[in-house]
């Protein structure tokens, strides 16, 4: 189901009351703050729900699964996943996203999802708490990038151990820190692969002008980094299961959904031979950027 005019006039709407209430389109008025505005509006929502969601249906099943998702956002994940699973939880560190989160659930009259504002530091605990039976799915769309080194380490290592065996963790979107252009966040190449100490001072040499000035305003400089994003690599996701990763992938990113909307580029090619002439022995998906990835336990 797309947006129908009604439906996107009201997310529209609450998204303009919420999350765009600072800093409007119009208050900018240049093509990448309209193309934002839109992509939180319908793009990331069509997206998910008209490659992701069928992605993860045909490779591992939704039906019936009860989803826990971290970084719910403005909720468009959120909505199109719960059109296709028994019900939804999102969890998400930002009021305002979860007030936009809530009003686009509304506005799609979707009545088996639900999000909750939490404290990174306390997340797990009230997730645990929360879902004292588990849970089938635990959502990572967009988000594993956004957390600290130890966050994502933590919450992979909690998802791996929270869900009972059968359970899926799917990664969505998540920049490859091995790929040679960082479009993520510095728009530099290599950026993704430099130590976080040097990546901070590095940083002025970004064209975005609003992340150098906000580094150069930080008090804790890798931090506001993380905030803004870092690539993950095969490397976590070792260390955080406890099985090798060929025997728990389903699904790698290179599937036609995934294709369709991520096209592979030449040095995603160039990785995976190099991974295929040293002997690295993952999924070749870790040489795709974006990582997209089904986990079965
Ligand atoms: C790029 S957005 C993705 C939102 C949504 N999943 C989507 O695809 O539209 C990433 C979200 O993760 C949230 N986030 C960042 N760090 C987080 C953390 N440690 N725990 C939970 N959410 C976090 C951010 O506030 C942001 O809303």
């Amino acid at each position: 189901m797309t947006l129908s005019p009604a439906q996107r006039s009201k997310i529209e709407d609450v998204l303009r009351r919420t999350y765009y209430a600072e800093q409007p389109p119009e208050k900018t008025d240049t093509e990448a703050a309209w193309a934002d505005f839109e992509d939180h509006v319908r793009v990331r929502y069509e997206q998910a729900l008209l490659h992701v969601v069928p992605w993860v249906e045909r490779t591992a099943g939704l039906a019936g699964r009860r989803v826990v998702e971290l970084g719910s956002g403005t909720g468009s994940s959120t909505a199109a996943f719960a059109q296709h699973c028994e019900r939804i939880h999102g969890y998400e560190i930002c009021p305002v996203s979860t007030a936009a989160a809530r009003g686009r659930l509304d506005a799609l009259e979707i009545r088996n999802a639900e999000v909750t504002v939490v404290d990174p530091s306390t997340m797990l605990d009230t997730i645990g708490s929360n879902h004292p039976d588990g849970a089938d799915a635990v959502l990572l769309y967009a988000v594993l990038e956004h957390m600290t080194f130890n966050e994502r380490l933590v919450v992979l290592e909690a998802a791996w151990k929270f869900l009972e065996p059968g359970g899926i963790i799917v990664v969505v979107e998540t920049p490859n820190r091995l790929a040679y252009f960082d479009s993520h966040t510095s728009q530099l190449p290599f950026f993704g692969m430099l130590p976080p100490e040097i990546a901070v001072r590095y940083v002025d040499r970004s064209p975005r002008r609003q992340l150098v000035d906000e580094l150069r305003a930080a008090d804790d400089k890798v931090l506001k980094l993380s905030r803004w994003g870092l690539g993950l690599s095969y490397h976590e996701f070792e260390l955080a299961f406890d099985r090798p990763l060929r025997d728990v992938v389903v699904a790698d990113g290179y599937e036609e959904e995934i294709v369709a909307i991520y096209p592979v580029e030449k040095d995603e090619e160039l990785l995976r031979e190099y991974f295929a002439e040293c002997g690295v022995d993952v999924p070749v998906g870790f040489a795709r950027s974006p990582l997209n990835f089904v986990v079965r336990k």
